[in-house]
């Protein structure tokens, strides 16, 4: 029966306990089967990032909100309507949780002297970003990020560097590289920009009937991220709309041509995509996203580019960069569309105990084998043999241990192979020796 609360009988507001106990909307636990899918991921980037060179970098996860603005740009999405921020309670300081990695690492390059080091810096970030976006299918407000950055160096290769790492990364994992699309474009510089925003303001004008309200909105605020329209509406008009590739300036035009060619060079496959211009405000020159080719709409696994003014734009010195970041949630749910299996490891060994002073020695027991490395599992709050030898079944376990009464009494304990059953009884303190002989014949 539900009771009224006191507080409604005072006229507070009521608390609804049901919805306290839910996470907030769009977030979710990540319980351990799904860590396991995290971590594979995490050691993967490790093992193949550490080998080009990146070194991990965290900043963290709360920073100065202006980062953002400055930094992303105030009329994007993320930071008009998508950040999470708060004023701290003494300072009055407004931070913001991070929607991406990229602002903050620039920050830690310019704060940390790291453009002292030698160039380029080459850093790599995993952890949640926040997002306060629409819900959707592979579409969150907390998801993981895996971030790459390359700072300090505008050479083409740097670009091809992160594209081919980002490739050689979801090979690892388990994606074939046929299943991968990569998208790229240009979207020039300080030089040639205006003169396409200018070109293509003037060709949606032209359009205006024809187009979304969004798209009206964005031409007035951010005319580029007109590209970016998924409505139906604008299709037409977007598919004829003028290509930045035509506008690009000679130094971008080289740049482009030169990044193209090393990917060509190293055999990794493109499609050329006007109409891709990513949703943040730092980028120049490259920028690219990578999708697995059946999955239609914009769930990218991947997006980055180059970053050309950004270390500038928030203190530090000219120092180009490039990049990209993953979304682990959307490749986590890949991996298990492709079954991919992970397991916990399982312990080899479950001790039994039956008794008091059994349960007493079982303690010590238990510690010695895990010093001796040797994994174990045990069910200390049970006294019932049945139950426990179900779980040493259940865990997987090829040894159990049995120690009763008498067993306690006589020095001894029982050592029983869990495929065939067959068990014997040796002296208590020979148990470690003799199980190391057993696992090594079992494995
Ligand atoms: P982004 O495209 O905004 O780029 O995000 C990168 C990736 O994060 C996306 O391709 C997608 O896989 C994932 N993602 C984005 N939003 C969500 C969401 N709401 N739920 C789940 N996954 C999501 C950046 O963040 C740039 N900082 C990348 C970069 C690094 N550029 C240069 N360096």
């Amino acid at each position: 029966m539900l009771m009224r609360s006191k507080n409604t009988q005072n006229n507070l507001p009521r608390v609804n306990k049901r919805r306290l106990l839910q996470t907030p909307r769009g977030m979710k636990d990540i319980l351990p089967e799904d860590f396991l899918y995290y971590d594979y991921l995490l050691q993967t980037a490790k093992k193949t990032l550490e080998f080009y060179n990146f070194r991990r970098c965290e900043p963290p996860i709360l920073e100065k909100a202006d980062l953002y603005n400055k930094g992303i740009g105030s009329n994007t999405d993320i930071v008009e309507k998508e950040m999470y921020t708060l004023k701290t309670k003494e300072e009055g300081e407004f931070l913001a949780l991070r929607p991406e990695y990229t602002a903050g690492i620039v920050r830690a390059y310019v704060e940390n002297g790291m453009f002292n080091w030698p160039q380029p810096v080459k850093l790599y970030s995993f952890g949640p970003v926040f997002r306060h976006e629409k819900p959707q299918a592979g579409r969150y407000r907390q998801f993981y990020q895996l971030n790459i950055e390359s700072l300090g160096d505008s050479s083409p290769a740097l670009d091809a560097e992160i594209i081919l790492a980002a490739k050689v990364f979801l090979e690892n994992l388990g994606f074939n590289h046929n299943e991968l699309e990569i998208s790229i474009n240009s979207i020039g510089c300080h030089k040639c920009r205006p003169i396409y925003i200018r070109a293509l303001t003037k060709y949606y004008q032209q359009h205006l009937k024809d187009i979304c309200t969004d798209c009206k909105k964005r031409l007035k605020t951010n005319p580029l991220r007109i590209l970016d329209c998924k409505n139906a509406k604008c299709k037409n008009v977007k598919e004829k709309a003028p290509n930045f590739l035509d506008f690009l300036c000679d130094d971008c035009r080289n740049h482009f041509k030169n990044v193209l060619d090393i990917l060509d060079s190293l055999g990794i496959s493109y499609v050329l995509d006007k109409t891709l211009v990513r949703g943040l405000d730092y980028y120049t020159r490259t920028v690219f996203e990578i999708k697995k080719k059946d999955k239609a709409g914009d769930l990218a696994l991947a997006g980055g580019g180059r970053y050309d003014y950004l270390v500038k734009l928030l203190g530090g010195l000219d120092r180009p960069a490039v990049g990209v970041a993953f979304g682990v949630e959307r490749i986590v749910d890949e991996l298990k569309l492709m079954k991919k299996k992970l397991e916990y490891p399982k312990p080899k060994v479950f001790l039994i105990q039956i008794g008091d002073a059994a349960k007493k020695q079982a303690f010590i027991l238990l510690e010695k084998l895990r010093k001796a490395n040797i994994s174990v599992e045990s069910n200390l709050e049970k006294d019932n043999i049945k139950s426990q030898i179900k779980n040493a079944d259940r865990v997987g376990a090829l040894y159990s241990l049995i120690l009763g009464q008498q067993e306690v009494l006589d020095g001894m304990i029982i050592i029983k192979d869990m495929v065939s059953g067959l068990q014997e009884t040796i002296p208590f303190d020979r148990i470690i020796d003799e199980l190391k002989k057993h696992l090594k014949e079992t494995i």
